[in-house]
């Protein structure tokens, strides 16, 4: 179960309401693992009023949970992403606390508990999503003792220094402990997570076990991937290959096209990274003529004022930079607010020969793992944040530290004018990691560690 289903519903030309795989790290690492998988995705459709009934979707069911207007602007918008995302993320944001959100992620958490509770079978496993549900594992058990429950956090754990911010704190570490296994992006993450539960709750605990009541909860680090070999099959579809020729002629065939693709949210570092590229277009390190910048941002949480603003500012640099650098039928930077399907994600993924994935903090970031998977032909240089789940992985890509404006502009550099050999060595090292680690991997691993520790009778005392 996660806050989200897999699907958005768009409207089609012709007025019907037609469903598309939802933009997120979430639904993309899960859906391909859950498709064709005797399984049950408990979730919200998005939008508001009686949650509807839906058809299985590549033979998943899909139970909806509803969500009020009032659940959707305290619950999502507020506790989950007005409080929860930004402290989780470095508070990059200033993260805002209502008492009113609070009741409604208790509110929204019980129900979703009382809907896997519902459909799950006797025995069942249920496998709770990230941060918008950390309440759910300890309200499904005292509902259902009979399940086993996992809970994955797809978002950075943050240090205690600020988790320590959170008025009910407390509240929410008990409900994370109602899991079996709780499982993190990072070991770091896991760490923080323990540190916490001894400072807060005072129960004995390492940073792969904790002690609660008469159960031992296991912890660990699963960094979560992709579907590396779709991703690799769809980049190579012929169709995909000559789309990808065509969007590069319709880029005026320049040298060097630089990628980079993210929901629009101010954790991504977009506005650093565009400062970068105008400061070395006004350098003139870079050239119009040469290089285009393509930025896809999707939009994403449009009605969370933080993210309004980031639309607003962005959009005006965007337009800066294009009125003082672009020429007639040459901006500078091609901005594209919009969804796309996979495969022509997949087509920008092949034309772009360096990607930029930049962000100021992030879980893991599958957009940097689908670039990989997607450059079959071993080339492209990767340009990515240290501060990325992802870059404890992809360790050839150029990794960069988005804070630091010169040292963005001085790996972009790099990366845009590195050999074909030093590029082609690295994409071949971080292809070879994705094909062992994908998302298949993800989900054995840390399935198999939950089936141990739900099978775990001992109790802490005994297990040391
Ligand atoms: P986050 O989890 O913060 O959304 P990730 O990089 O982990 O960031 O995942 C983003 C996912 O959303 C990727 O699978 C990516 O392909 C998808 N995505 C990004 N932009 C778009 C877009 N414009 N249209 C459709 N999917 C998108
Ligand atoms: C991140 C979160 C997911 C979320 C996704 C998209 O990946 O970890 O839980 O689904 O962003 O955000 P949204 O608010 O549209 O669900």
């Amino acid at each position: 179960m996660a806050n989200r289903l897999p699907i958005d519903d768009s409207m089609a030309p012709d007025g019907a309401c037609e469903w598309r795989r939802s933009p997120g790290g979430l639904v993309s690492a899960l859906h391909p693992l859950l498709r064709h998988t005797p399984a049950t995705w408990v979730g919200w459709a998005g939008g508001t009023g009686p949650a509807p009934r839906l058809p299985d979707i590549d033979g998943v069911r899909m139970h909806s949970v509803s969500l009020t207007a009032e659940d959707l602007r305290d619950h999502y918008e507020g506790f989950a992403n007005g409080t929860l995302w930004p402290l989780y993320h470095d508070a990059v944001e200033q993260p805002v606390y209502h008492r009113r959100w609070w009741e409604a992620y208790q509110r929204v958490n019980q129900r979703f508990a009382e809907a896997a509770a519902a459909v799950a079978e006797p025995g069942g496993l249920v496998w709770v999503q990230d941060y918008h549900l950390q309440l759910v594992p300890g309200l499904l058990r005292a509902l259902r003792p009979d399940l086993r429950i996992g809970f994955f956090l797809h978002v950075p754990f943050p240090p205690p220094e600020l988790f320590m911010q959170l008025p009910r704190r407390a509240e929410l570490l008990r409900g994370m402990l109602g899991a079996d296994l709780i499982g993190f992006q990072r070991a770091q993450a896991a760490h923080n997570f323990a540190q916490l539960v001894v400072k807060v709750l005072d129960l004995p605990a390492t940073d792969r076990r904790i002690g609660v009541d008469d159960r031992v909860v296991r912890v660990g680090a699963y960094p979560v991937s992709i579907d590396t070999a779709e991703m690799a099959a769809l980049a190579g579809r012929p169709d995909v290959t000559a789309r990808a020729r065509r969007l590069r002629h319709d880029l005026g065939d320049p040298q060097q096209v630089i990628l980079s693709v993210d929901r629009m949210d101010y954790t991504k570092g977009i506005e650093q990274r565009l400062k970068a590229y105008s400061e070395l277009l006004a350098s003139g390190d870079v050239k119009v003529r040469d290089t285009v910048l393509v930025q896809v941002a999707v939009p994403s949480r449009e009605r969370v004022g933080q993210y309004q603003i980031l639309r607003d500012r962005v959009e005006r640099e965007v337009g800066r930079i294009n009125g003082e650098f672009g020429r007639v039928g040459e901006p500078a930077i091609h901005y594209l607010n919009q969804p796309f399907d996979r495969a022509e994600l997949a087509a920008l993924y092949r034309v772009a020969d360096v990607m930029a994935v930049t962000p100021l903090r992030d879980g893991m970031n599958l957009v940097a793992k689908e670039y990989v998977a997607a450059r079959v032909d071993d080339t492209g240089a990767l340009l990515l944040s240290e501060f990325a789940g992802a870059a404890a992985e992809l360790e050839q890509a150029y990794l960069v530290n988005p804070h630091d404006l010169e040292g963005l502009k001085q790996s972009l550099l790099t990366a845009l004018r590195a050999g074909p050999e030093d590029v082609g060595d690295r994409m071949r090292a971080m292809r070879a990691h994705l094909h062992r680690h994908d998302i298949r991997a993800w989900a054995r691993s840390y399935l198999s560690a939950l089936d141990q520790a739900g099978s775990l009778v001992t109790r802490l005392g005994s297990t040391g």
